[in-house]
Order: C-alpha cells, then structure tokens, then sequence
C-alpha cells in the first residue's frame, strides 16, 4: 500500500485510515466532554501506555481490576480511533479517562467549554523518534519507515503521523487552566514522586503505601507482563512484535545509541531553530 492509502489527511494532520475513519473522526469533533473527564493527551510515543496504566490504578486507589482486565485502549479508549464510539462513553460512569494524540487547537468545542482536566506527557524528541522509527517497523498499519536518516527527515518536517513533535508540544504548552504538564523523563526519574503528584492533581488522596505499589506495578518490568497493556492481544497481522516489541527498551536517551553524530547534530538544529520561542526548559534541554 502507498502512504496516500495507508494515512489521511485530516485538518492538515497525517492519520492512519486504518484507526481512524471519518466516522471516528466525527465522532471525535462531536464528542461531549464532561467537566470531570480526565484526558491523557500525547504526541505518539511519549509514554501514552505507561500513564494508561497509571491513571486507572490512581482512580481506583491501586486497585488492579481495570488494568487487569480492560486492554489499555478499551480503559482509557483515544477518542479519535475507530474503537471509541463502540465503548458507549456516553454511558461510562464519571470520572471518564479518555486519551487523545490531537494537538491543543484541534480538541473538540465541548473541549473548550467544559476544559476537563488534562495530563500532557511529553518526552525527548530524539527518543520518541527512536521509539516511533521502531514501531513504524512492528505496525503494518504504519508506512514503512525506511532507511533511519530518511525517517529523521521526515519526523523534523512534520510529514509523520500526528504531524509535526514541535507543533503538538507547543500546541499542549499553550493550553489554559486545568493542566499536568509532566515528562516521561521525570517518571523514569522518579515513578514514586510522579504517581504521587498526578493522583493530587487528579484530587485523589492516596497514603504512600498505595503510590509505592502504584508505582511498582508500572515500572516497565512490570507493565511488560501486563497483557492488557503490552498489545500481545493485537494480532501479529497488524503488530508483529517478533520484529520490536511495543514496550521495547523504555528508558531515557536511548538516541544515544541509535542516531549518528551526523544525525544528532542536525536534529538540535532543527530542535533549537523551532523550540526558540518556547520559555519553559525541558529536562532533557539540561543535559
Ligand atoms: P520505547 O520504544 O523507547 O521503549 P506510547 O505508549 O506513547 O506509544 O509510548 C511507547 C513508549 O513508552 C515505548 O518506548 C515504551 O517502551 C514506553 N513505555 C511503555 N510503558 C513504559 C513503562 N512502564 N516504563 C517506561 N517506558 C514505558
């Protein structure tokens, strides 16, 4: 298949058709948010998964009967995907988790009326394009991402799904009131520290006893054998995980090992060219 087959373009943004139809999209654009809804909003692999899992078990103050049961994307279902309107949202039980990979100026109007609490996770863009030229090899659902130097390009010019990193993050910067802003890297520092601080942004109280074993289900290790989480549920057709599993190395910095100097150099180019209007240091701009 050409990429003209495999992604559309909506409102400017590449999505693959596969997951998302002008039906689901509708759906999204007429979706009627709920003040107490919880979103978790990310640009594709950030860590979406990882907060799927830490939502839930926050809400239900460590108790593991969703993420036990529930695949990750039924738990806390992207509201743009073809899935979302078979899960009759309308009818779940408040607070809704819900997840998005739109950016802060596409959301919904209800978005805008009601402003629900969001938690935007962001992450190093040298990693998440590790992550995402990786996964573009396990998807079938995903162009193949071809040669890594190719795939650079195309990820700092925005020609990826979800379109461009810089343009979502300063999207998500931008959002007024009843924002989380926290980053992958902060919960690869310190999982105990970040659970805590998301359950008291999402007002829930939780002695530390609960956020250590919270904490401890969702390192990576643990979450690994998840099969709720870690989409062994998904056939090898549309995931094939014998080529990069989907919780693959998660950790910081793996760029590190994966771009070449070349490759590096030129991505902080673009990234200190587009990122110069941004005020806010992210933890990885200390290293
Ligand atoms: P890597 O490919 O670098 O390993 P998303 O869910 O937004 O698609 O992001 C996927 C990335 O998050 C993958 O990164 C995956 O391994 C990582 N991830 C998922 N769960 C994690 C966890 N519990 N701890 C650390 N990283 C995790």
């Amino acid at each position: 298949m050409t990429e003209a087959e495999m992604y559309s373009v909506y409102k400017g943004l590449l999505v693959p058709s596969l997951l998302h139809t002008p039906e689901s999209l509708k759906y999204f654009e007429d979706f009627v948010f709920r003040p107490d809804d919880i979103i978790i909003a990310t640009y594709p692999k950030s860590g979406t998964t990882w907060t799927q899992e830490i939502v839930p078990l926050i809400m239900s103050g460590g108790d593991p009967a969703s993420v036990e049961t529930l695949p990750n994307w039924e738990r806390v279902p992207w509201l743009e995907e073809i899935q979302a309107c078979t899960f009759n949202l309308e009818q779940r039980a408040s607070p809704r988790m819900l997840t998005t990979h739109s950016p802060y100026n596409m959301m919904p109007p209800s978005f805008f009326e009601v402003k629900p609490k969001v938690i935007y996770v962001t992450r190093n863009p040298k990693d998440v394009f590790v992550s995402s030229f990786f996964y573009h090899r396990t998807a079938s659902f995903l162009v193949n991402p071809g040669p890594q130097t190719d795939f650079l390009h195309k990820f700092l010019d925005g020609k990826v799904m979800f379109g461009s990193w810089f343009d979502h993050v300063k999207s998500w910067l931008n959002a007024e009131d009843n924002i989380m802003h926290i980053s992958y890297e902060e919960m690869i520092l310190d999982l105990k520290d970040s659970v805590g601080r998301i359950a008291q942004f999402l007002q829930k109280s939780l002695d530390y006893e609960a956020i250590e074993k919270i904490a401890d289900r969702c390192l990576f290790k643990n979450m690994k054998k998840n099969n709720m989480s870690n989409y062994s549920a998904v056939p090898r057709e549309f995931m094939d995980q014998t080529k990069s599993e989907f919780l693959r190395k998660g950790i910081a910095g793996d760029w590190e090992n994966q771009l070449t100097v070349a490759e590096a150099e030129y991505f902080d180019s673009v990234y200190k060219d587009k990122m110069k209007d941004v005020k806010c240091t992210f933890v990885w701009d200390l290293k």
